[in-house]
């Protein structure tokens, strides 16, 4: 695991889409997997500049994104499909038609989350995994529970995870109960994954996922497990850190 914790939030999103960058300029048809949340927006940001100025084409990749809350219209500001529209692929040469977000609107959702694992294994591995993390150390949505899925997969999201996301909504009751998500399994198929968290509230989520036992009470300790990881941090996320 290659660990990298930056003063500059600037150096951290320059690294950070520069990683994506360099996949693009040696594999244009790269699959990129996706997240959502607060610590890989500067990352976009940056990758959105980039493009404007020439320096990467998105034009022949595809995407997979980790999860999305069921029962959230597509169109709402929340959901994750506009996050990925708004702060990624309206700015940028993506084909939208190969973006993907799992469906959390699907009439039969146990029937998406095997399609989605289908279109995963037919078009994948994913080349480049981007990741957040929980603060209870969830990835995607895998929150911590005696054990894990694999594949992708319905979530009842815990009471602290819709506290958390709370922040994006008007109040609580508006967050979801719910969310698809791809499963530790698939997320463990991207050829590399990159971890990426700031602030200080992630701290103890951090020391647990990459100090702590693998255990599936912490789902980001699994990250331990594969061959290829960078992790980047700020220093507030990096601060538990021995
Ligand atoms: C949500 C997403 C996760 C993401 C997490 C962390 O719960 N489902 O995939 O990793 O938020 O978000 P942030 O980067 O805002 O801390």
């Amino acid at each position: 695991m290659n660990i990298l914790t930056f003063k500059s939030q600037e150096d951290f999103a320059e690294t950070g889409a520069n990683l994506i960058v360099s996949l693009l300029q040696s594999n244009p048809r790269a699959v990129l997997g996706l997240a959502t949340g607060s610590s890989p927006v500067t990352v976009y940001a940056r990758l959105v500049e980039m493009h404007r100025k020439g320096l990467v084409s998105f034009a022949k990749a595809s995407s997979y994104n980790l999860d999305e809350y069921v029962g959230l219209p597509v169109d709402h500001p929340q959901s994750y499909r506009s996050f990925m529209n708004e702060h990624l692929f309206n700015h940028v040469d993506i084909d939208l038609a190969r973006t993907h977000v799992p469906d959390g609107n699907a009439p039969d959702l146990a029937a998406e989350c095997l399609a989605y694992d289908r279109m995963l294994e037919d078009n994948g591995p994913v080349d480049l995994q981007i990741l957040g993390i929980g603060s209870n150390g969830h990835i995607g949505f895998n929150e911590p529970d005696a054990s894990l899925s694999s594949g992708t997969h319905v979530v009842d999201l815990l009471e602290e995870t819709r506290e958390a996301n709370a922040r994006f909504f008007d109040k609580l009751e508006d967050v979801p109960r719910q969310a698809v998500t791809m499963g530790i399994g698939g997320i463990l198929k991207a050829r590399q994954i990159v971890l990426l968290v700031r602030g200080e509230e992630k701290a103890e989520a951090v020391r647990n996922a990459l100090e702590g036992p693998i255990t599936t009470q912490c789902p980001a300790s699994l990250l331990q497990s594969h061959p290829n990881v960078v992790v980047l941090l700020d220093e507030g996320a990096a601060k538990w850190l021995k």
